[in-house]
């Protein structure tokens, strides 16, 4: 039970990331169009705390949005501070707090400033279009009442709690809406993911393909010493690496060829022992002139053109089949025998050891003696023919 509670705390510690305007602001630049007269959801979302929410209110009109709705979540411990944009007199404490939703239907500029700016959006819910009601339950995204306010709903943008995410695409999928969501670049390699990454349902965004990203955490997040930061309000802020946007909504440079400027040789790319593929260590070093399987790292997702490549498989186990079952002993990091054994490198894709490009070997045949290298995780892809005509 004790266990149990702490991985749940774990877990929500590890949900409690709050996205930066900037960041947002970045991504759905490149959707300006796709949300023209429709429903947005942020169904993760406080709107106190929320900048998804605050960035949809402020351009609601430049966007020309039908309805905005956000829907809170009991559990979420941010206090209602970070973003007064409703008006102090709306400020529910958070001893009373009850999740509940807002509804925006129309923002007005009350100012006459010609704008709609921040100072417009805390009249938000002066306004009788615009409601803010309390949910009968915790404000869970699977629960009736927000699944049926989905179901009304276009488009749903959000960061959705990392921990659920298989979840929360999953019901993304089934009631067919279009999202724009953050996820950890770990998500790729669910198997629930890579099943849709394949079928072209879900892909990468525009905005995110390398290094790390700064999000607000709850007063209560302990300190740390990397990437943790403290603002002159006493805000407390992460970086946390590996974040991407996952979407089903279409962009131009989605399609943009990779360039390509190597040349196959079957010397500088050897084929697995385990399945008919060559390896391919970097993205960028893909042979132009080979259509049969190829292995390539991961990161490849972030360059993916789906016009260019099909994605086949993941490398493991389970996503494809092995064409040999060998018995290897695992070596360690130096190469020497750890007299542990395994069948096929732990379930993954290997090829011949070799002394000029690989450091030490990772496992050794134990019938032959054959020393094989390990190789990280890989997406195997396959060159799309193109239709010259
Ligand atoms: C990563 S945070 C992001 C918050 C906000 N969307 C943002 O980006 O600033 C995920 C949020 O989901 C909330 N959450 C956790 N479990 C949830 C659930 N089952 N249903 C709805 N929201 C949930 C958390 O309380 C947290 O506020």
């Amino acid at each position: 039970m004790a266990t149990k509670l702490m991985d749940a705390a774990k877990r929500n510690k590890a949900d409690e990331f709050y996205t930066q305007l900037h960041d947002i602001e970045l991504e759905l630049k490149h959707y300006k169009e796709i949300f023209k007269d429709k429903v947005v959801f942020c169904n993760c979302d406080d709107p106190y705390e929320s900048n998804f929410f605050k960035y949809f209110a402020i351009n609601f009109n430049y966007l020309g949005l039908k309805k905005l709705i956000a829907t809170c979540y009991d559990n979420s411990p941010i206090a209602y501070t970070q973003l007064s944009l409703l008006g102090e007199d709306k400020i529910i404490s958070n001893k009373n707090r009850h999740p509940y939703k807002i509804e925006i239907t129309e923002v007005k500029d009350y100012n006459n400033d010609g704008a709609t700016d921040l100072a417009d959006v805390k009249f938000l819910l002066q306004n009788k279009k615009n409601t803010l009601t309390l949910l009968k339950g915790n404000g869970d995204f699977r629960s009736e009442e927000c699944v049926k306010l989905l179901k009304q709903s276009d488009i749903v943008v959000t960061n959705p709690p990392f921990s659920l995410f298989r979840e929360y695409v999953n019901q993304l999928v089934e009631y067919n809406k279009k999202f724009i969501i953050i996820g950890n670049v770990n998500a790729i390699t669910y198997k629930e993911t890579f099943k849709l990454i394949i079928e072209n349902k879900i892909w990468l965004g525009h905005s995110i393909h390398s290094g790390d990203r700064e999000f607000r955490v709850p007063d209560s997040y302990p300190l740390q010493s990397a990437g943790f930061r403290v603002d002159e309000n006493g805000t407390k802020y992460i970086r946390v690496k590996g974040v991407r946007w996952f979407t089903n909504v279409d962009y131009k440079e989605r399609h943009e060829d990779l360039i390509l400027y190597k040349t196959y040789s079957p010397n500088e790319y050897p084929k697995y022992e385990n399945f008919d593929a060559i390896n391919v260590n970097k993205t960028t070093d893909i042979p132009c002139d080979y259509y049969g399987y190829i292995g390539v790292p991961i990161t490849f997702i972030d360059k993916y053109n789906p016009d260019q490549f099909d994605i086949i498989a993941l490398g493991i186990v389970g996503s494809i089949d092995f064409t040999s079952e060998r018995k290897m002993e695992i070596l360690d990091k130096t190469g020497q025998p750890t007299g542990k054994y395994t069948i096929n490198a732990k379930g993954t894709l290997y090829r011949k050891f070799n002394p000029n490009i690989d450091k030490v070997p990772s496992f050794k045949d134990c019938k032959d003696g054959q020393l094989y290298s390990s190789i990280y995780a890989r997406v195997i892809i396959k060159r799309r023919i193109k239709n010259e005509n």
